[in-house]
Protein backbone atom coordinates (compact mmCIF):
# COMPACT_ATOMS: atom_id res chain seq x y z
CA UNK A 1 0.00 0.00 0.00
CA UNK A 2 1.28 3.63 -0.91
CA UNK A 3 0.07 6.89 0.56
CA UNK A 4 1.42 10.01 -0.85
CA UNK A 5 -0.17 12.74 1.76
CA UNK A 6 -0.70 15.71 -0.81
CA UNK A 7 -1.82 18.10 1.69
CA UNK A 8 -1.69 18.71 5.41
CA UNK A 9 -3.21 21.72 6.60
CA UNK A 10 -6.36 22.70 7.60
CA UNK A 11 -8.85 25.13 5.61
CA UNK A 12 -7.16 28.12 4.10
CA UNK A 13 -3.95 26.48 4.01
CA UNK A 14 -0.64 27.86 5.42
CA UNK A 15 -0.49 30.71 4.78
CA UNK A 16 -3.68 31.69 4.69
CA UNK A 17 -3.87 34.58 2.03
CA UNK A 18 -5.97 37.03 4.24
CA UNK A 19 -3.61 36.30 7.77
CA UNK A 20 -0.79 38.32 8.72
CA UNK A 21 -0.22 36.77 11.97
CA UNK A 22 2.66 35.80 13.11
CA UNK A 23 2.58 31.96 11.80
CA UNK A 24 1.63 32.81 8.23
CA UNK A 25 4.13 35.58 7.92
CA UNK A 26 6.94 33.33 9.07
CA UNK A 27 5.33 30.74 6.30
CA UNK A 28 5.35 33.74 4.05
CA UNK A 29 9.18 34.29 4.34
CA UNK A 30 10.72 31.42 5.02
CA UNK A 31 8.46 29.24 2.00
CA UNK A 32 7.32 26.75 4.77
CA UNK A 33 3.83 27.07 3.09
CA UNK A 34 1.55 23.86 3.55
CA UNK A 35 -1.19 23.58 1.23
CA UNK A 36 -5.14 21.78 2.27
CA UNK A 37 -5.89 18.40 3.46
CA UNK A 38 -5.95 15.56 1.30
CA UNK A 39 -3.83 12.06 0.52
CA UNK A 40 -4.21 9.72 -2.26
CA UNK A 41 -3.71 5.87 -1.33
CA UNK A 42 -2.96 2.60 -3.88
CA UNK A 43 -2.92 -0.50 -2.78
CA UNK A 44 -0.88 -1.94 -5.81
CA UNK A 45 0.85 1.46 -6.85
CA UNK A 46 -0.72 1.49 -9.66
CA UNK A 47 -4.59 2.31 -9.02
CA UNK A 48 -4.91 5.38 -6.90
CA UNK A 49 -8.04 6.96 -5.02
CA UNK A 50 -7.96 10.51 -3.83
CA UNK A 51 -9.31 11.08 -0.05
CA UNK A 52 -10.84 14.09 -0.13
CA UNK A 53 -10.16 17.22 -3.29
CA UNK A 54 -8.73 20.17 -1.61
CA UNK A 55 -8.77 23.97 -3.36
CA UNK A 56 -5.23 22.83 -4.04
CA UNK A 57 -5.83 19.87 -5.96
CA UNK A 58 -3.98 21.18 -9.40
CA UNK A 59 -1.01 21.98 -7.83
CA UNK A 60 -1.28 18.72 -5.64
CA UNK A 61 -1.72 16.26 -8.22
CA UNK A 62 1.10 18.32 -10.63
CA UNK A 63 3.56 17.59 -7.36
CA UNK A 64 2.72 13.60 -7.08
CA UNK A 65 4.66 11.88 -9.56
CA UNK A 66 2.95 8.41 -9.48
CA UNK A 67 -0.66 10.29 -10.27
CA UNK A 68 0.72 12.13 -13.55
CA UNK A 69 -0.81 10.42 -17.13
CA UNK A 70 1.39 7.84 -18.89
CA UNK A 71 3.23 9.52 -21.61
CA UNK A 72 1.22 10.27 -24.73
CA UNK A 73 -1.97 9.28 -23.16
CA UNK A 74 -4.72 11.47 -21.94
CA UNK A 75 -5.38 9.44 -18.95
CA UNK A 76 -5.06 9.42 -14.94
CA UNK A 77 -3.84 6.73 -12.81
CA UNK A 78 -6.85 8.39 -10.33
CA UNK A 79 -9.96 5.51 -9.84
CA UNK A 80 -11.74 8.14 -7.99
CA UNK A 81 -12.45 9.98 -5.13
CA UNK A 82 -14.03 9.30 -1.18
CA UNK A 83 -14.73 11.87 1.06
CA UNK A 84 -14.55 12.47 4.38
CA UNK A 85 -16.85 15.34 4.80
CA UNK A 86 -18.60 17.82 2.49
CA UNK A 87 -16.52 20.88 3.94
CA UNK A 88 -15.23 23.34 1.26
CA UNK A 89 -11.74 22.30 1.97
CA UNK A 90 -12.04 18.98 1.45
CA UNK A 91 -14.59 19.41 -1.32
CA UNK A 92 -13.54 21.80 -3.86
CA UNK A 93 -10.76 20.39 -5.96
CA UNK A 94 -13.82 18.19 -7.34
CA UNK A 95 -14.46 21.29 -10.25
CA UNK A 96 -10.30 20.64 -10.80
CA UNK A 97 -11.01 16.94 -12.03
CA UNK A 98 -13.87 18.39 -14.52
CA UNK A 99 -11.47 17.44 -17.23
CA UNK A 100 -11.54 13.35 -16.28
CA UNK A 101 -13.17 11.29 -19.19
CA UNK A 102 -15.07 10.02 -15.55
CA UNK A 103 -15.10 10.60 -12.28
CA UNK A 104 -16.58 8.22 -9.29
CA UNK A 105 -17.57 10.01 -5.92
CA UNK A 106 -17.74 8.32 -2.96
CA UNK A 107 -19.54 10.17 -0.04
CA UNK A 108 -22.07 9.34 2.75
CA UNK A 109 -25.42 10.30 2.40
CA UNK A 110 -25.64 13.30 3.87
CA UNK A 111 -22.45 14.66 1.96
CA UNK A 112 -24.17 13.37 -1.00
CA UNK A 113 -27.30 15.27 -1.03
CA UNK A 114 -25.32 18.73 -0.16
CA UNK A 115 -23.49 18.41 -2.74
CA UNK A 116 -26.67 17.79 -5.34
CA UNK A 117 -29.03 20.13 -3.52
CA UNK A 118 -27.14 23.17 -0.85
CA UNK A 119 -23.73 23.00 -2.84
CA UNK A 120 -24.63 21.50 -6.38
CA UNK A 121 -21.58 20.60 -7.52
CA UNK A 122 -22.50 17.23 -8.76
CA UNK A 123 -25.07 18.44 -11.42
CA UNK A 124 -22.35 20.99 -12.50
CA UNK A 125 -20.09 18.27 -13.41
CA UNK A 126 -22.43 16.48 -14.95
CA UNK A 127 -22.17 18.24 -18.44
CA UNK A 128 -18.10 17.91 -17.60
CA UNK A 129 -17.30 14.50 -17.03
CA UNK A 130 -18.93 11.58 -16.93
CA UNK A 131 -19.35 11.44 -12.71
CA UNK A 132 -20.56 8.89 -11.07
CA UNK A 133 -21.54 8.81 -7.43
CA UNK A 134 -21.58 6.18 -4.85
CA UNK A 135 -23.26 6.20 -0.94
CA UNK A 136 -20.58 5.12 1.45
CA UNK A 137 -22.07 3.74 4.28
CA UNK A 138 -20.21 2.91 7.61
CA UNK A 139 -19.48 -0.20 8.54
CA UNK A 140 -19.79 -1.21 4.89
CA UNK A 141 -16.60 -2.35 3.34
CA UNK A 142 -16.10 -0.72 -0.61
CA UNK A 143 -14.29 -3.03 -3.00
CA UNK A 144 -12.12 -0.68 -4.91
CA UNK A 145 -9.40 -0.97 -7.96
CA UNK A 146 -6.12 -2.66 -7.30
CA UNK A 147 -7.39 -4.69 -4.06
CA UNK A 148 -7.95 -1.69 -2.31
CA UNK A 149 -10.87 -1.85 0.72
CA UNK A 150 -12.18 0.87 2.51
CA UNK A 151 -14.23 0.83 5.52
CA UNK A 152 -15.74 4.04 6.74
CA UNK A 153 -16.48 5.24 10.28
CA UNK A 154 -19.51 7.45 11.70
CA UNK A 155 -17.24 10.57 13.05
CA UNK A 156 -19.85 13.38 13.76
CA UNK A 157 -22.99 15.00 12.32
CA UNK A 158 -21.20 18.44 12.01
CA UNK A 159 -22.26 19.68 8.77
CA UNK A 160 -20.54 22.22 6.44
CA UNK A 161 -22.16 26.30 6.92
CA UNK A 162 -23.14 26.32 3.69
CA UNK A 163 -25.85 22.88 4.19
CA UNK A 164 -27.44 24.12 7.81
CA UNK A 165 -30.78 24.58 6.06
CA UNK A 166 -30.59 21.36 4.03
CA UNK A 167 -34.29 19.95 5.52
CA UNK A 168 -34.07 16.28 5.11
CA UNK A 169 -32.49 13.96 2.78
CA UNK A 170 -33.75 12.36 -0.32
CA UNK A 171 -36.94 9.74 0.38
CA UNK A 172 -34.24 6.91 -0.59
CA UNK A 173 -31.78 8.19 2.64
CA UNK A 174 -35.32 8.66 5.28
CA UNK A 175 -33.04 9.58 8.31
CA UNK A 176 -33.23 13.56 8.61
CA UNK A 177 -29.87 15.49 7.96
CA UNK A 178 -29.72 16.49 11.38
CA UNK A 179 -29.71 13.41 12.99
CA UNK A 180 -27.14 12.16 11.12
CA UNK A 181 -23.64 10.84 12.36
CA UNK A 182 -22.22 10.55 9.14
CA UNK A 183 -21.87 13.84 7.85
CA UNK A 184 -17.81 13.19 8.84
CA UNK A 185 -16.04 9.75 8.54
CA UNK A 186 -12.99 8.80 8.90
CA UNK A 187 -12.06 5.64 6.97
CA UNK A 188 -10.16 2.32 7.25
CA UNK A 189 -8.04 1.15 4.29
CA UNK A 190 -6.83 -2.33 4.13
CA UNK A 191 -4.92 -4.47 0.81
CA UNK A 192 -5.84 -7.38 -0.99
CA UNK A 193 -3.45 -9.20 1.52
CA UNK A 194 -4.93 -7.38 4.32
CA UNK A 195 -1.39 -7.01 5.98
CA UNK A 196 -1.31 -3.01 5.31
CA UNK A 197 -3.81 -1.21 7.20
CA UNK A 198 -4.27 2.35 7.52
CA UNK A 199 -6.74 4.90 8.89
CA UNK A 200 -7.52 8.86 7.71
CA UNK A 201 -9.66 10.90 9.64
CA UNK A 202 -9.22 14.41 9.30
CA UNK A 203 -12.37 15.24 11.25
CA UNK A 204 -12.15 13.99 15.10
CA UNK A 205 -14.89 15.84 16.98
CA UNK A 206 -14.43 13.32 19.83
CA UNK A 207 -12.35 9.68 20.35
CA UNK A 208 -15.20 7.60 19.99
CA UNK A 209 -15.38 3.53 19.99
CA UNK A 210 -15.81 3.12 16.26
CA UNK A 211 -12.14 5.15 16.24
CA UNK A 212 -10.66 3.08 18.93
CA UNK A 213 -11.85 -0.24 17.13
CA UNK A 214 -10.00 1.42 13.53
CA UNK A 215 -7.00 2.44 15.18
CA UNK A 216 -6.67 -0.73 17.03
CA UNK A 217 -4.28 -3.03 14.78
CA UNK A 218 -4.05 -0.32 11.82
CA UNK A 219 0.04 0.22 10.86
CA UNK A 220 -0.71 4.06 9.86
CA UNK A 221 -3.25 6.32 11.57
CA UNK A 222 -3.76 9.74 9.70
CA UNK A 223 -5.30 12.24 11.95
CA UNK A 224 -6.65 15.34 13.28
CA UNK A 225 -4.51 17.81 13.95
CA UNK A 226 -6.20 21.13 13.02
CA UNK A 227 -5.50 22.45 16.86
CA UNK A 228 -3.09 21.78 19.37
CA UNK A 229 -5.01 22.75 22.31
CA UNK A 230 -8.91 23.44 22.86
CA UNK A 231 -8.55 27.21 23.43
CA UNK A 232 -5.89 27.91 21.15
CA UNK A 233 -8.43 29.77 18.61
CA UNK A 234 -9.83 31.54 20.89
CA UNK A 235 -6.53 32.54 22.16
CA UNK A 236 -4.32 33.47 18.77
CA UNK A 237 -7.95 35.15 17.44
CA UNK A 238 -9.82 36.66 20.37
CA UNK A 239 -13.13 34.56 19.31
CA UNK A 240 -14.78 32.54 21.65
CA UNK A 241 -14.81 29.27 19.56
CA UNK A 242 -13.22 26.18 21.23
CA UNK A 243 -11.73 23.47 19.07
CA UNK A 244 -14.06 20.55 20.06
CA UNK A 245 -16.72 22.71 19.35
CA UNK A 246 -15.66 23.60 15.91
CA UNK A 247 -15.30 19.04 15.46
CA UNK A 248 -11.42 18.67 16.16
CA UNK A 249 -10.23 17.07 19.50
CA UNK A 250 -7.02 19.03 19.57
CA UNK A 251 -3.91 17.51 19.64
CA UNK A 252 -3.05 18.23 23.68
CA UNK A 253 -6.66 16.02 24.12
CA UNK A 254 -5.75 12.67 21.41
CA UNK A 255 -2.41 12.37 22.53
CA UNK A 256 -3.22 10.98 25.74
CA UNK A 257 -4.88 8.65 23.77
CA UNK A 258 -2.37 8.09 21.18
CA UNK A 259 0.15 7.10 24.11
CA UNK A 260 -2.00 4.37 25.07
CA UNK A 261 -2.49 3.05 22.20
CA UNK A 262 1.11 2.05 20.80
CA UNK A 263 1.68 -0.02 17.48
CA UNK A 264 0.64 2.34 14.49
CA UNK A 265 2.86 5.10 13.24
CA UNK A 266 0.67 8.22 14.01
CA UNK A 267 0.89 11.53 11.66
CA UNK A 268 -1.13 14.38 12.39
CA UNK A 269 -2.82 16.38 9.67
CA UNK A 270 -5.43 19.42 8.97
CA UNK A 271 -3.23 21.66 11.17
CA UNK A 272 -4.60 25.13 11.24
CA UNK A 273 -2.57 27.84 10.55
CA UNK A 274 -2.92 28.73 14.57
CA UNK A 275 -1.35 25.70 15.46
CA UNK A 276 2.24 25.86 16.63
CA UNK A 277 2.82 22.19 15.58
CA UNK A 278 2.10 23.52 11.62
CA UNK A 279 5.31 25.58 11.70
CA UNK A 280 8.23 23.24 11.06
CA UNK A 281 11.74 24.39 13.04
CA UNK A 282 9.57 26.67 15.15
CA UNK A 283 10.83 26.46 19.05
CA UNK A 284 6.58 25.87 19.51
CA UNK A 285 6.82 22.94 17.64
CA UNK A 286 10.19 22.16 18.94
CA UNK A 287 8.79 21.92 22.68
CA UNK A 288 5.86 19.58 21.78
CA UNK A 289 8.07 17.40 19.80
CA UNK A 290 9.20 14.94 22.53
CA UNK A 291 5.70 14.26 23.87
CA UNK A 292 4.68 13.60 20.33
CA UNK A 293 7.39 11.06 19.66
CA UNK A 294 6.77 9.73 22.90
CA UNK A 295 3.60 8.70 21.33
CA UNK A 296 4.96 7.07 17.97
CA UNK A 297 3.56 10.59 16.67
CA UNK A 298 4.68 13.10 14.07
CA UNK A 299 3.33 15.92 12.19
CA UNK A 300 2.58 14.60 8.79
CA UNK A 301 4.52 17.08 5.32
CA UNK A 302 2.80 17.79 2.30
CA UNK A 303 4.28 15.42 -0.11
CA UNK A 304 5.15 12.48 2.35
CA UNK A 305 5.22 8.96 1.32
CA UNK A 306 4.44 6.10 3.11
CA UNK A 307 4.48 2.64 2.03
CA UNK A 308 3.53 0.01 4.21
C1 LIG B 1 -13.38 22.23 9.31
O1 LIG B 1 -12.46 21.44 9.11
O2 LIG B 1 -13.90 22.31 10.43
C2 LIG B 1 -13.90 23.08 8.19
O3 LIG B 1 -13.18 22.83 7.03
C3 LIG B 1 -13.89 24.50 8.61
C4 LIG B 1 -14.19 25.42 7.46
O4 LIG B 1 -13.27 25.78 6.73
O5 LIG B 1 -15.33 25.86 7.31
MN1 LIG C 1 -11.42 21.43 7.28
ZN1 LIG D 1 -2.24 33.20 10.08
Amino acid sequence: MKIRILGTAAGGGLPQWNCGCAGCATARRTGTARSQDCLAISADGTAWYLVNASPDLRSQLLAAPELAPPPGTRATPLRGVLLTSGELDHILGLVTLREAAELTVHATAPVRAALHEAFPVGPLLAPYTKARWHTVAPGEAVELAGGLRAEAFALGGKRPRYAADLPALPSRHPAPAGDRTDWVVGYRFTDATGRARAVYAPGVAEWTPALDRAVADADLVILDGTFATDDELAERTGGARGSRGMGHLAVADSLPRLAGRPGPRYLYTHLNNTNPLAHRGSPEAAALAPALAAAGAAVAEDGMLVEL
